[in-house]
């Protein structure tokens, strides 16, 4: 089929790869000329396994182009996906605007039938009132001009296309059974269940979802919190816990809180719409403040240990999950804006995230390996479980002047670091 997809982001670029592999035909529409630029070069404009060889491939194969001409792509199409962002504003509320802009671009230039679908997370309401509201506002006739679905994405950054091609299960929300068959042959060789629904509750199940997996997050690190204190290992509580099917073991690692673009924002914008309906959300509210105490604790774990004015603090690991360059909400950024209020001078190693770090802290000490960060530090914080970590011995922390060694995600081997300190282990 042909696919043309608004906004190649994370989601959208993952959705486009993982449609190429498929075999159908991807037009990528994007705002910024030099991501189009970089997709038609086979530049993946974020870091994600695998991505850049499939991008590559599927450009190879002329399965996947990049254009800012959005008549053209939506002309040979039969199905436009919107993958635009759905930030928070400071309210913590959804902000519409773009898929709003979106919409509306779309609408003036629709030729003919066309599925449209949403897959950027939106409140419940959100794709029939704005994308809906938008095409029929042209004139448009809903079911005779356009389709409309709602198509949820799970994925995970730093597994983003395994998680695309091998879904748990695939969620299709649409209210006219044609539109919701053309999406469905979309996903035709996909080996999950497909679970079709109307719209609002395939929008509802995105924010359901998230929410569920930062609670359990949330959940593992109170768990961890009291743990710590009665000198017992979260990580085997968990592993017991885990083992009733009830439960299952994934999503309970406990660690220095969750991050990414996609927890807190969905989070926060359900529980200002429960608000807004007159329903006060306190187990929402209470996942949202346990996580920013969470992120916080590696601060005060260390100031309780040594002073942190004029001390030279090593932080390793900026990105908020390894295999990922985003930072956006990381721990590490409350971890080093913490250390820099207590005056300390932070010198900071990131396999692949420091260029998004500096537009963030533009003035920390930049380092070329961990081993060179922990020279003549300190104190040592691990805000992230990336692999190359995972490898370090006492040898790569012998050059540390101090011997704190705090880590926020369960990532050292404590038979080769024994004087490791976890954040809730
Ligand atoms: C996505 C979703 O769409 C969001 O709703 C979901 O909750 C999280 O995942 P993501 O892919 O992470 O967002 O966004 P991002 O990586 O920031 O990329 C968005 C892309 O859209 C960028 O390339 C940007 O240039 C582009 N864009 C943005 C447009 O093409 N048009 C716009 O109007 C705005
Ligand atoms: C999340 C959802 O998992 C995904 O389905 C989609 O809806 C987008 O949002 P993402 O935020 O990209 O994905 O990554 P994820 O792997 O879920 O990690 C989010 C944060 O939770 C990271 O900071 C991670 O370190 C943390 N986490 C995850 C934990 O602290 N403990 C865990 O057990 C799992």
């Amino acid at each position: 089929m042909n696919v043309c997809i608004v906004g190649a982001g994370y989601v959208g670029l993952s959705t486009a790869v993982g449609f190429a592999e498929h075999g159908h035909r991807i037009a990528c529409i994007d705002i910024d000329q030099k991501r189009i630029n970089d997709i038609n070069s086979g530049i993946c404009p974020i870091f994600e396994p695998g991505m850049e060889e499939a991008l590559k491939r599927s450009i190879g194969k002329g399965l996947l182009k990049a254009t800012p001409d959005l008549k053209a792509a939506i002309a040979s199409s039969d199905v436009i996906f919107i993958s635009v962002p759905t930030p928070c504003d400071e309210n913590g509320k959804m902000n519409t605007r773009f898929i709003d802009r979106a919409s509306k671009d779309i609408a003036s230039l629709l030729d003919g039938y066309k599925v449209i679908v949403v897959k950027s997370t939106v409140l419940p309401g959100a794709t029939e009132t704005i994308v809906k509201g938008n095409l029929e506002a042209t004139g448009k006739i809903y079911g005779r001009d356009f389709g409309l679905c709602m198509n949820p994405e799970f994925l995970r950054e730093g597994h983003a296309l395994e998680d695309f091609l091998k879904p748990d299960r695939i969620v299709i929300g649409s209210s006219d059974k044609k539109a919701g068959d053309v999406v469905e042959k979309l996903y035709n060789g996909f080996s999950a269940p497909i679970l079709r629904t109307g719209i609002k509750t395939a929008e509802m199940i995105k924010y359901a979802s998230n929410s569920f997996l930062a609670t359990k997050i949330t959940f593992a690190n109170e768990m961890g919190n009291i743990c710590k204190l009665l000198g017992i290992d979260v990580y085997k509580v968990m592993e017991g816990v885990g083992m009733d099917r009830r439960i299952n073991p994934h999503f309970l690692r406990a660690g220095c809180g969750f991050g990414g673009s996609c927890f807190v924002k969905d989070v926060s914008a359900l529980l200002n719409k429960g608000r807004e309906l007159g329903h006060e959300p306190r187990l929402l509210d209470a996942v949202l403040k346990v996580n920013a105490e969470q992120r916080k604790r590696m601060v005060h774990q260390l100031k309780a240990r040594t002073e942190l004015k004029g001390r030279r603090i090593a932080v390793l690991g900026l990105a908020f999950n390894p295999d990922t360059d985003d930072v956006r909400e990381s721990a590490a950024i409350d971890t080093v804006q913490g250390l820099l209020e207590h005056g300390a001078s932070v010198v900071v190693y990131d396999p692949k995230a420091m260029d998004n770090f500096r537009r963030l802290f533009p003035n920390l000490i930049y380092s070329e390996s961990a081993k060179e960060a922990l020279k003549d530090a300190d104190a040592c914080i691990i805000a992230t479980d990336w692999d190359e970590f995972r490898k370090l011995d006492s040898k790569d922390f012998s050059g540390m002047k101090g011997n704190i060694i705090i880590e926020g995600r369960r990532t050292l081997d404590k038979s080769k670091v024994p004087h490791v300190d976890g954040v809730c282990w």
